[in-house]
C-alpha cells in the first residue's frame, strides 16, 4: 500500500509545484472495512452452502437493496462518514473551480471493480446537496452499465439511443428519488461503444449538457486496455482517479495519470481504505 501512497504523494507534490495550491487531493472512501483474508477452505462445502452462496450472487447480481444503499450512501446517510469524504472532494473540486472552469468530471479508475460507479453515484449525490447546483450524473460504461441499477432506475432510452439521435435528451433524462440530480443513464448497449463515445454526437452531448448543469458527472469504464475512458476524458474539464487500496499497483497508478494528463486530475479517491491508512493518506498528502 504504501507504494501507492507514495505514487499520490509524488503525484500531488509534483501538481502543487505546478499549480501551487494547499488542496489535499487524496479522499480516502471507506464504505466497509476491506474484505477480510480468505479462510483456507478445511472441506468441500456442503450442497446447502453451495446453493445458498449461488442465491446470494444472484441477488447482488440483481442489484438488492443492500447492494443499491451501499452504492447511494451519500443519498440515505447525508451525515456519515463516507458522505464527508465525499464532500472533501467536492470541496477541492470547487477550489480548483474558482481558479479555471470545471463543469464535466470524468470518474476512471486503472481497472473494472474498482469502485468508479459507487464514487460517480456519490459525487453526483453530495455536489446536488450544494444549494443551487444544477447536477448530471451520465452514465458512459456502454459495456457494463450500473448507475441505473445503483439508483433503482428502470430507463426507457439512454446514452447511445441519444448518441444516435433516436431519442431527445430531455426524454431520456431521469430523476433520482430522493436526491436533488438528473441521470442520463445507460438503456441498449451498443456493438460499438468506443465509436460512439468518440463521436462528434459526443462530444456535442457534453458541450450541450455543460450549458445546461453546474456540474456533469460522467461515469466511465477502466481507463487501461480501453480507449473509451481517455476518449470521454478529453471532452471533460478534468477527471476524479479511483485507486483500490490493496489492489491497485504503483506502476498502473501512474500510467493512468500519465494517460490522463496529471494537470487534468482533480483528485484521487482511495477505495477500500482501512481507517489507519486513510489517516496515512491524509498525513501523506
Ligand atoms: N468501499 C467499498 N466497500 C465495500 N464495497 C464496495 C466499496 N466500493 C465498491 N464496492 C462494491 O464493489 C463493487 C464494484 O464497485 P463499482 O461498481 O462501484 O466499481 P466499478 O469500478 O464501477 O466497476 P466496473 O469497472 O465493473 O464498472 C460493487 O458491488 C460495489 O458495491
Ligand atoms: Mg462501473
Amino acid at each position: 500500500m504504501a507504494k501507492i501512497y507514495d505514487a499520490l504523494r509524488r503525484a500531488e507534490e509534483e501538481r502543487r509545484r505546478r499549480a501551487g495550491d494547499e488542496v489535499s487531493p487524496v479522499a480516502p472512501l471507506n464504505i466497509d472495512p476491506p474484505p477480510a483474508a480468505a479462510k483456507p477452505r478445511s472441506a468441500r462445502p456442503s450442497l446447502w452452502q453451495r446453493l445458498f452462496r449461488r442465491a446470494k450472487v444472484r441477488r447482488l447480481e440483481a442489484g438488492g437493496a443492500t447492494e443499491i444503499n451501499k452504492r447511494r450512501i451519500s443519498i440515505i446517510q447525508p451525515d456519515s462518514y463516507v458522505a464527508e469524504q465525499f464532500r472533501g472532494l467536492r470541496g477541492r473540486i470547487d477550489a480548483i473551480g474558482a481558479e479555471r472552469p470545471i463543469t464535466s468530471i470524468v470518474v476512471t479508475s486503472a481497472f473494472p471493480g474498482e469502485g468508479k460507479t459507487t464514487a460517480s453515484v456519490n459525487l453526483a449525490a453530495v455536489t446536488a446537496l450544494s444549494l443551487g447546483q444544477r447536477v448530471l450524473l451520465i452514465d458512459c460504461d456502454l459495456r457494463k452499465p450500473k448507475v441505473h441499477t445503483s439508483l433503482g432506475l428502470r430507463p426507457q432510452a439512454g446514452l447511445a439511443e441519444v448518441l444516435r439521435n433516436e431519442v431527445a435528451l430531455d426524454d431520456a433524462l431521469m430523476k433520482v428519488e430522493g436526491a436533488n440530480f438528473e441521470v442520463l443513464p445507460v438503456r441498449g448497449r451498443p456493438s460499438n461503444p468506443s465509436e460512439l463515445l468518440g463521436s462528434p454526437e459526443m462530444k456535442k452531448l457534453v458541450e450541450e449538457v455543460s450549458q445546461r448543469y453546474d456540474r456533469v458527472i460522467l461515469d466511465s469504464p477502466a481507463a487501461l486496455g480501453l480507449p473509451d475512458a481517455k476518449a470521454i476524458s478529453n471532452l471533460c474539464d478534468g477527471a476524479v482517479l479511483v485507486v483500490r487500496a490493496d489492489f491497485t499497483s504503483q506502476q498502473d497508478v501512474e500510467s493512468v495519470l500519465e494517460m490522463l494528463d496529471r494537470d487534468r486530475i482533480l483528485g484521487l479517491l482511495l477505495n477500500g481504505a482501512t481507517v489507519d491508512q486513510a489517516r496515512y493518506g491524509y498525513a501523506a498528502s
